[in-house]
């Protein structure tokens, strides 16, 4: 994770399948506001590519529009317009091998010298082996003029056989060292501080295991629906889009050792080795659920079955973590959104204090919030004042927004593409992750295509806390689900 002064080295950017959302929301916007803050090198290029026709400067009118509309920051005028002159569009079939030899020297002539150059793969997944396939046969792969690196959006395969076949493909062209697998979850500040919350403070650390932990929950719920991305959306379903990726990234975050270096492999050894830690998760450890009126949106198949919500049970059999289950969970059309961990401790051995007869104690938790409202509290009981036996539970907040002035937090994508432009791949999943990550769903996936009617697919009302059985599930195990992020506990 590197904060960059600003590269000084050369380099062309080439997005492909530049007329989608991703690039008018996302990559645009993050790289103008890296270069507002100075961070993008001296000499770039950004060309995008895609098969509508756009001239260069109604592309550029587009991204102007994406930034203003979208992105979380103000446009400033003066710094648009140099940017924007850096901008260039490229009418281009990506199945077609001679518009990659009209891509390569419509760079050449940009950039005039040989430079860097950075591919971003923001096109439909079905069609990353092609553009990587043809980028090896133009010979846009080969890094004897400066180096040349390839960003691959999610999803990345449906399966660990795809993941695999996927791997290989671009491993035939690219070395593993020049391929930077993105998930913008690790790109989100607060996910990186869970780094360095753990290692850079020594009060959590020597509590971060089974001798003081219950119980860890990992929450990403959404209040919107598919919206209009149930084309892909309904041949994904909730664990391919959510948990293979961002969940599991996640859970190595909070789960690995401490690294001896901050180094990229040293980073992404650990995290491999907790995947490869995660016990196969049983039927019994899953529940699914799928919103009311799902079947309703444009692009779902009639009587569909693919799930919109689910939770997980899993355990991962290692020295630090062994017989503490984590639970994941993910929906759409939940009640709001909020993206949390929170690592319940375990109560204290002996309670000295004369409670009332009954009381139960209330755990002490830390909730590490990931969005939207960024920060980490911590809840511990306490005796309330003027009483002779009542304990309450209270916090301790920390907020970004209180504590670093109020402005909005970059978006994911800006530090990730800063990153990708200076080398650093710590935040980008390897192939042994992605594969490790695919070993996990797929017994998942597998199970529930054959699992019996009393584990099938729930429905659940919009704006609710997902499927009933989610409730239980947790319940049997003397838990709750927490909300240690906001106050809407269930
Ligand atoms: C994407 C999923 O990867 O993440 C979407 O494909 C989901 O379905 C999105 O809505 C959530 O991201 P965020 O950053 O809004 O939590």
């Amino acid at each position: 994770m590197s904060l960059s002064k600003k590269g000084s080295s050369a380099t062309s950017i080439v997005i492909f399948g530049a007329s989608g959302d991703l690039t008018a929301r996302k990559l645009v916007p993050a790289l103008f506001n890296q270069y507002c803050k100075g961070r993008l090198p001296e000499d770039f290029h950004i060309v995008g590519t895609a098969r509508s026709e756009f001239s260069h400067e109604q592309f550029r009118e587009k991204m102007r529009r994406g930034v203003e509309e979208l992105a979380n920051f103000e446009c400033p005028k003066q710094e648009w317009m140099e940017f924007s002159q850096r901008l260039w569009y490229l009418r281009g079939d990506i199945k077609q091998s001679r518009d990659y030899a009209a891509m390569d020297s419509f760079l050449q002539k940009l950039e005039g010298a040989p430079v860097n150059r950075l591919y971003y793969l923001a096109t439909a997944p079905s069609l990353f082996p092609i553009v990587v396939q043809e980028l090896g046969k133009a010979g846009m792969a080969h890094e004897r003029d400066g180096w040349r690196r390839i960003i691959i959006e999610k999803p990345f395969g449906r399966d660990s056989k795809s993941a695999l076949e996927l791997n290989n493909v671009i491993h035939s062209v690219f070395n593993e060292q020049q391929v930077y697998r993105i998930d913008h979850y690790l790109g989100k500040e607060t996910a990186q501080n869970i780094l360095y919350f753990r290692f850079l403070n020594t009060i959590f650390e020597p509590t971060w295991n089974r001798n003081y932990i219950s119980h860890v929950q990992l929450t990403v719920a959404e209040d919107v629906d598919v919206q209009h991305r149930a084309g892909y959306y309904d041949n994904a379903g909730v664990v391919r889009d959510m948990f293979q990726n961002h969940l599991l990234q996640l859970l190595t975050l909070v789960a690995m050792e401490p690294p001896a270096t901050f180094a990229a492999d040293a980073v992404r050894n650990e995290k491999v080795k907790v995947l490869q830690a995660v016990r196969p998760i049983r039927v019994e450890d899953t529940v699914r659920g799928q919103y009311e009126g799902y079947c309703q949106a444009e692009g779902v198949a009639d009587g569909s079955q693919t799930p919109t919500y689910a939770a997980l049970r899993l355990y991962i059999d290692n020295w630090r973590w062994q017989s503490v289950p984590f639970y994941l969970r993910s929906g759409k059309a939940l009640q709001h959104k909020t993206s949390e961990v929170v690592v319940e401790f375990k109560s204290p051995p002996h309670v000295m204090f004369p409670l009332p007869e009954g009381y139960e104690l209330n755990q002490n938790f830390l909730s590490l919030c990931i969005q939207p409202d960024e920060g980490i509290h911590l809840r511990f009981e306490t005796k309330v004042p003027d009483t002779q036996q009542e304990t309450r539970s209270v916090e301790m907040d920390f907020h970004y927004r209180d504590s670093f002035g109020g402005e909005p937090l970059p978006d994911a994508y800006e530090p990730l593409l800063l990153d990708a432009l200076e080398g650093d791949a710590s935040l980008f999943t390897r192939s042994d992750e992605i594969e490790a990550a695919w070993g996990i769903i797929d017994p998942v996936l597998k199970a529930w295509e054959d699992a019996s009617p009393a584990h099938g697919v729930e429905t659940y009302g919009r704006g609710t806390w997902g499927p009933t059985e989610a409730e239980a599930f947790i319940q049997r195990d003397g838990f709750m689900w927490r909300f240690g992020c906001s106050d809407s506990e269930q």
